[in-house]
């Protein structure tokens, strides 16, 4: 008896030590496995993905004549245009491995100018706390790169037209194999066969992308990136405004300009501005880059690449050349987020025109304090709203609900879809509830998962690039409307159909 019960407790003890670590393993091996951070996931599309900040000399232009106070500088003078690139890229040699590429780190350069212009956002101005700024970034941020291969040459005619048939995410494998079969062995030898006949079928049409306020041109990669990876050449803009939390103007002739978020306060002007003043300068100076944006493509498919500088420091430029004659110039699309969507509808003004030779806009969450929307638009116009956005209803600069405004001005565009995506929340369509999922769910109450949201974003996005291409109506477009008033109307009336990847779309109005 004494012996069996000496037995069972030093057997115990063994067992509390045995169960003890397993459960410290466990919880290690839980942490390790979800992580605070993910990494992007690869693009949607079946292209290659190629990225490249650019900046280039622009046409002088002053916007408005207001000064800053802490420099007594002009505030809105447009000199550079800085933008992200992401454009189908060639395929790397059928040898090299199948993995996309991680090229460009997430964070943009210098880091500390990024970490103080979001404490500056608010008004943080005590150095060292700026600092913390600027390493929650660097922790939160510093492991993640942009997928996509920096600078690679954009893809031919020839590759594009053969992946096109293929049509899906198989289609990289197919042409592996094709490579291999007609053992070209190298997969430029069969782009340059092919180039004559191809080149004139196979041109991209592209997409102007304008981010929200306090974001930058990176903070939409994924979205932007699997656009790309469908077959757009996608230029996001670094918007100089005074937006964003930190830029820096880079002059050709030498010497650099930052720029800061601005405020009134920190503006002198006479007469003095006021809030809707500010705005309409900013929504003024994005349309000015927007339209540097369309004339920098008109220059590369022109052949200028060969000639451009890029001024972007630490920057490659051997793609721009390949740009020549690749770019469809009457096919150009104007996107935004927020701020930006409503810098989308404000250059959708009087278009299509010379200067705006735009045929279509997509306008992601159009801002409900960015300034009055333009309803003046006679192109086809997506608008897609988060959950949050749509559910959340404010009074819209004495026109009403905003829904409702964004409802009247949809309507009265010949071509125009409005629809929310159910379960998702303002940054949805960002790159932030993909690398910190958690922390995004916990700070957006999110109920869709991150990326399905980005899938069904991207998918819509690309059906209605492909509509202004091809005239054709797919998925979630091609429905009717099952939500007329959304947060306004009956909860019973509110319809939702189901998106290509299981989520839930409410549909305002269709054309
Ligand atoms: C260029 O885009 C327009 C408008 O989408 C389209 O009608 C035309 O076929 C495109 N041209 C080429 C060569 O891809």
């Amino acid at each position: 008896m004494m012996f069996r019960v000496r037995r069972f407790s030093r057997l115990s003890w063994k067992r509390i030590f045995l169960f003890g670590s397993a459960f410290v393993l466990f919880w290690i091996f839980v942490f390790s496995l979800t992580p605070i951070t993910s990494p992007l996931p690869a693009y949607t599309g079946p292209h290659q993905v190629g990225v490249l900040d650019v900046e280039v000399e622009g046409q002088k232009r002053l916007i408005h004549d207001a000064v800053l106070k802490e420099t007594g500088d002009k505030a809105f003078e447009l000199s550079t245009l800085a933008v992200t690139l992401y454009y189908p890229a060639a395929l790397p040699p059928p040898s090299s491995s199948r993995r996309q590429p991680e090229a460009r780190p997430w964070l943009p350069q210098p880091l500390s100018l990024i970490g103080t212009g979001y404490a500056r956002l608010v008004h943080v101005y005590f150095p060292p706390f700026q600092k913390v700024f600027t390493f929650a970034l660097w922790l939160l941020g510093s492991k993640t790169t942009i997928p996509g291969q920096v600078d690679a040459p954009i893809l031919s005619g020839a590759a594009k037209l053969l992946i096109d048939e293929s049509g899906d995410v198989d289609g990289l494998e197919k042409i592996l194999k094709y490579a291999e079969k007609e053992s070209l062995g190298d997969v430029q030898q069969m782009e340059l066969r092919g180039e004559e006949d191809a080149d004139e079928v196979g041109l991209f049409p592209f997409v102007v992308f304008t981010h929200g306020m306090a974001g930058m041109s990176q903070s939409y990669s994924h979205y932007l990136g699997s656009i790309a990876s469908h077959g757009y050449v996608v230029a996001a803009v670094e918007h100089r405004d005074g937006s964003g939390p930190g830029t820096i103007v880079h002059y050709p002739e030498g010497g650099e300009k930052k720029v800061w978020h601005m405020e009134l306060g920190d503006l002198d002007s006479s007469p003095p501005l006021n809030e809707l003043d500010l705005k309409a300068i900013q929504l003024a100076f994005r349309e000015a880059e927007i339209q540097e944006t369309i004339r920098l493509f008109k220059l590369l498919n022109a052949g200028h690449g060969d000639l451009m500088r890029n001024l972007k420091p630490d920057s490659p430029r051997t793609a721009l050349p390949s740009f020549k004659n690749r770019l469809n110039m009457s096919a150009v699309t104007v996107a935004g987020h927020s701020y930006g969507a409503t810098g989308a509808m404000q250059a959708l003004k009087n278009a299509p025109r010379d200067t705006m030779p735009i045929n279509g806009g997509i306008a992601l969450d159009p801002g409900k304090e960015s300034g009055p929307l333009n309803a003046d638009i006679d192109i086809p116009l997506l608008v897609m709203q988060s959950g949050q956005w749509t559910e959340k209803q404010t009074q819209f600069y004495d026109q009403g609900w905003h829904f409702d405004v964004v409802r009247r001005i949809v309507g009265g565009v010949k071509e125009g879809w409005f629809m929310t995506l159910a379960g998702s929340a303002h940054p949805s369509c960002t790159d932030a509830p993909l690398i910190v999922p958690w922390i995004m769910r916990l700070a957006t109450g999110t109920t869709l998962d991150a990326k399905v949201a980005l899938k069904e974003y991207i998918d819509v996005s690309v059906a209605f690039l492909e509509y202004l291409r091809e005239g054709e109506k797919a998925g979630v477009l091609g429905g009717g409307v099952t939500s007329e008033k959304g947060p306004l109307g009956d909860k019973e009336e509110r319809g939702k159909v189901e998106g290509r990847f299981g989520a839930e779309w409410e549909v305002h109005v269709v054309p």
